[in-house]
Formats: structure tokens, sequence, C-alpha cells
């Protein structure tokens, strides 16, 4: 499994996002690292249940944060988009909800379920809306300036 790293090419060119996205990817980063030890104690997948609450909880808000943006913006593959992230919570739910049962094995398949997601995601779907919300952006300037040209 390829090490998760933030690097340039997960930038989609809007701060807050990228800012959302690299916190994202080092808590999915931490949980590739602790799932990586060999032999593990109990209190390892103590640890890895914790990142995976983790990695829920600020998936959670960040995505909430993102919807309302694409709202805003009325970004018309916004209903696709929502899925996506819907189908990565409704796994990492279920991934948890297994996870007392047989941690080993939930552990490794957590692990390799948010490694690809996550890079996917922001390298495809986050991507893909980028450029329009940059366009809204300045057409929205364009309005605001033509406002205080008039005024
Ligand atoms: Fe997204």
């Amino acid at each position: 499994m390829e090490g998760l790293a933030w690097d340039d090419s997960c930038k989609i060119d809007i701060p807050l996002i990228d800012e959302r996205n690299q916190r994202l990817m080092e808590i999915a980063a931490k949980l590739q690292e602790l799932a990586a030890v060999k032999r593990k104690k109990e209190e390892d997948f103590e640890n890895i249940g914790e990142a995976l609450a983790d990695i829920m909880e600020f998936a959670r808000m960040h995505f909430n944060e993102e919807e309302r943006i694409l709202v805003g913006k009325q970004y018309p593959e916004l209903n696709q988009h929502k899925r996506e992230h819907k189908r990565f919570i409704k796994k990492l739910m279920g991934f948890r909800r297994l996870f007392s049962e047989d941690p080993a094995k939930v552990s490794d398949d957590a692990t390799a379920y948010v490694a690809s997601w996550l890079p996917d995601h922001i390298k495809e779907e986050d991507a893909r809306y980028a450029p329009f919300i940059r366009v809204q952006n300045y057409l929205a300037e364009c309005q605001a300036m033509g406002r205080r040209g008039r005024s």
C-alpha cells in the first residue's frame, strides 16, 4: 500500500478546501502508520479505533462545509458529489461497527479503503468542481466591482 502524503498534486487551489483536505490526509496517514505496526498490542488497536473515529469526525465536518460552498455556488454536480461523501461515511461507519469483532482485519481493510478513496476523491471529484468555483468567484467579483463602479 502506498503511503499517504500531501503534495501539490492534491491541491485544488481553493485555500480553505486545501487546508481541510491536507488535515484529512494527515489524519489518514496517521491511521496508516498505526495500522502498519506488525505485532499490534491492545493499545495499538485502541489507537487505530481512535484514528478511525477522528477521520469520521473530521470528514463529516469538512464534507458539510464543502457541500455548503457547493450549494451556495449552485454546483451542477452537487448531488453526485454528495453521494461520494455519503458512501465514504457509510463505509467508515461499517468499519467502526465491525472493528470490535475483528480489529486486525478491519483495521487493514479500513486503512486500505481510506488510502485509496481519499486521494482519488481529492484529485478527481474535488478537482472537478474547483474550476467551476473559481469562475463563480470571479463573476461575483466582477459584479461587485461593477456595483462599486456605478455608485
Ligand atoms: Fe469532496
